[in-house]
């Protein structure tokens, strides 16, 4: 054959696949935005917010209390953002205004998720001084779960432990960080560093994994034990665990620049990206330990939040591109008909196959409301970035 034939023939299949692998953010966000209008007009009881699909295949809904509360509205807002369309706001101001009482709430730790996911990224889109004060409140009730003697925010007040501190406990610190800067008040950050720096010295192995729960002795502020709650095993790798970590760290140095958070950052999502069992689509199994890898559920969740993770890492660190390129490969394989739901379909969430809680038979291969959350920021995050054409 012809040399020149030949030549652009490979050119153009080069072209083929580069084209077809691309990430094209926005027609994603659009895809993502028919799902949530759509659920706009299903789904009316604005008491109870959209959690997942229950085993009966119906959309299961929780009340305000619930962790999961806030990332609905969050969903909303980021559309607003999208799109600038005043219906957007008008949404998400309806489907956050049901969390206001949880600024209150000082039985739990998950405030962060609830209040910030919610009230945040509307206080952050509109300048509303309400949500200011429902934040600031909220900011108020989480500090008192701190603990001097632990120097950590108690997770949960359930469960067989004396004081449980979880991974995830790293994603409430934003709203921490948050209160200080419009406050003035510098005891939530104070607070906010003190849980991180325990953090990282008791709940990660050499490996730069981190177990679930730490358990600590209030009297002492000794670790009783380190164990799991969703993971697999007490030394596996629960994989969304792994996420929060990436996430939370890179969030914590965003607010501080103290460079042991980053470097930690990186650690974590070397861990993440360098494991043995992490798929080739990067879309991780619900636990990297899990016993019967491969034929285990993977958890879109885990990596729709640590890409997102992975694209703020991306302009901290000297080379950031291949923590960028990980992330548009997870973003791309969420993207694909694997991950994406069909519009009309999966109870209008926009992504399937996510893991909750596996050990407890719960929530094992469903959409969950914040898999959405955290892959629609990401894609936001990508495009900001493809538009600045940052690394
Ligand atoms: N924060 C609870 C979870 O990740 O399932």
């Amino acid at each position: 054959m012809n040399k020149k034939i030949v030549f652009v023939f490979a050119v153009a299949c080069l072209l083929a696949f580069t084209l077809k692998v691309k990430l094209d953010a926005r027609k994603q966000l659009d895809a993502a935005k028919a799902h949530l209008e759509k659920n706009l007009v299903d789904y009316t009881d604005v008491t109870r917010f959209p959690r997942n699909t229950a085993p009966d295949g119906k959309l299961r809904a929780i009340p305000s209390n619930d962790w999961t509360s806030g990332f609905y509205s969050g969903n909303l807002w980021y559309m607003y953002e999208y799109t600038k369309d005043k219906k957007w706001e008008e949404a998400a101001r309806k489907w956050t205004a049901g969390l206001e009482k949880e600024k209150f709430n000082t039985r739990t730790h998950d405030l962060g998720f609830m209040l910030y996911c919610s009230f945040g990224n509307g206080y952050r889109l509109t300048n509303d001084p309400a949500y200011k004060e429902i934040m600031i409140q909220g900011a108020k009730s989480l500090s008192t779960r701190f603990n001097a003697k632990t120097g950590t925010i108690r997770s949960w007040d359930h469960g067989k432990w004396q004081f449980p501190v979880i991974i995830d406990n790293m994603m409430n610190l934003e709203l921490l960080f948050w209160a200080t800067k419009v406050t003035g008040d510098s005891s939530f950050y104070k607070v906010a560093v003190t849980h991180a720096n325990t953090t990282m010295k008791n709940h990660f192995r050499a490996d730069n994994s981190s177990y679930h729960v730490v358990d600590y002795d209030t009297i002492t502020g000794k670790v009783v034990a380190r164990v799991t709650h969703q993971g697999y095993a007490d030394e596996s790798a629960w994989a969304r665990g792994q996420a929060w970590g990436l996430y939370g760290y890179t969030v914590a140095y965003r607010e501080t620049r103290d460079q042991k958070y980053l470097d930690l950052a990186v650690k974590i999502a070397d861990f993440y990206l360098n494991h043995p069992h992490l798929p080739k689509d990067k879309v991780p199994y619900w636990d990297f330990n899990a016993p019967a890898i491969p034929n285990e559920e993977r958890d879109a969740s885990a990596a729709a939040i640590a890409a997102s993770g992975m694209l703020e890492l991306s302009g901290y660190v000297r080379n950031g591109q291949p923590f960028k390129k990980a992330a548009e490969d997870i973003l791309i394989s969420l993207s694909s008909d694997a991950y994406l739901a069909k519009a009309g379909t999966n109870n209008n969430f926009v992504l399937k196959h996510s893991v909750g809680h596996k050990p407890a038979k719960s929530e094992i291969d469903t959409p969950l409301v914040y898999a959405d959350y955290y892959y629609i920021e990401a894609l936001l995050r990508y495009d900001r970035m493809s538009k600045n054409n940052t690394k």
